[in-house]
C-alpha cells in the first residue's frame, strides 16, 4: 500500500480490521509529500517507481492509498503490471449523489484529483442531476501531516473552505483525500448537519474481497510495516499517535 504520507493510514487500519492476518508494507512518500500540487506526470513517475519497490517485497495485491496518485497512475499501472492487481481510489461521488437531498454535494480533494479525468468520468457517469463543486483543500493535507486534526486553526481553515457551498445548500462533503479522513470528526462537528462520505473503509474492503477472489487470503500472521522515504522516526510517532501498531520499518 503507499501514500504521500499518512493519509493512506485510514485505509490501512480498516484493511487491518477487517484481515487481521494480511502482511501489509506500507510505503509513505514522505520524500515527495505533497503529491496534490505535482505535475501528474511527477506522481506517476513516483507511483511506478514504488510499485517496482514493493513488487521487490513480493506484495500480491497493491493498494493506491492516494485519491491524487490513483488519478495520475492507476490506469497506468494497471496496464504496465498487468499480472498484479491493484485497488485505487475512487472519489466517492456515486454514494454522495445517492444520499444528498439537497443534490447539492461537494469533493473536497487535491488539485491533482479535482484537475483528473478519473474525477470528471465519475461525475459524468455519477453525478448527473446534482450539482457537484469541487473544492482544493489548499493546506488540509499538511495539517494532517503534521499530527493537526482538530483545533482553533483547522476548524476556521474547514469553515473558510465549506461555509458558503454549506450555506448555499450542499448537504454532502465527499472526502476525496486519504489524508482528510482524519479530520471527518473536526468537519462533522463544525457542520453537523453535512454528511461525510470516506471511502476508506470501502476501499479496504474491495482489497480484502480481491484476495479473497484470488484465492490468496494469507494464513498469518499478520502485521504492519513501513518504508518511508524521508523522516523515518517522525513519520512513525504519527504512526503511533494514529493508534497504529507497526512491526518493522526501514528508509527507502
Ligand atoms: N493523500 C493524498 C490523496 O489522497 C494527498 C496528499 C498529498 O497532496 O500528497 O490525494
Amino acid at each position: 500500500m503507499f501514500d504521500s504520507g499518512v493519509g493512506g493510514l485510514a485505509v490501512a487500519r480498516a484493511l487491518q480490521r477487517l484481515a487481521p492476518a494480511e502482511r501489509i508494507v506500507y510505503f509513505a512518500d514522505t520524500a515527495w509529500f505533497p503529491y496534490g500540487p505535482r505535475p501528474p506526470a511527477e506522481v506517476r513517475k513516483r507511483a511506478f517507481a514504488i510499485t517496482r519497490r514493493l513488487l521487490e517485497s513480493e506484495a500480491k495485491l497493491i493498494v493506491v492509498a492516494c485519491n491524487t496518485a490513483s488519478a495520475a497512475a492507476l490506469a497506468d499501472l494497471r496496464e504496465a503490471f498487468p499480472q498484479v492487481p491493484f485497488v485505487g481510489m475512487v472519489p466517492g461521488v456515486k454514494p454522495a449523489a445517492r444520499q444528498s437531498n439537497n443534490r447539492h454535494v461537494v469533493v473536497l480533494a487535491t488539485e491533482g484529483t479535482l484537475d483528473s479525468r478519473l474525477l470528471e468520468r465519475v461525475v459524468e457517469e455519477f453525478g448527473r442531476g446534482t450539482r457537484v463543486a469541487r473544492i482544493v483543500g489548499h493546506g488540509l493535507a499538511e495539517a494532517v501531516e503534521r499530527g493537526e486534526c482538530d483545533g482553533p486553526r483547522i476548524r476556521a481553515r474547514l469553515r473558510g473552505l465549506l461555509e458558503s457551498q454549506v450555506a448555499a445548500g450542499a448537504d454532502t462533503v465527499v472526502l476525496g483525500c486519504t489524508h482528510y479522513a482524519f479530520l471527518a470528526p473536526a468537519i462533522a462537528a463544525e457542520f453537523p448537519g453535512v454528511a461525510i462520505v470516506d471511502t476508506s473503509e470501502a476501499v479496504a474492503r474491495r482489497a480484502f474481497d480481491v484476495l479473497i477472489e484470488r484465492d490468496s487470503v494469507s494464513p498469518g500472521p499478520g502485521g504492519l510495516s513501513f518504508i518511508v522515504s524521508q523522516d523515518l522516526a517522525a513519520f512513525l510517532r504519527r504512526v503511533e499517535a494514529l493508534g497504529l501498531r507497526r512491526e518493522g520499518a526501514v528508509p527507502a
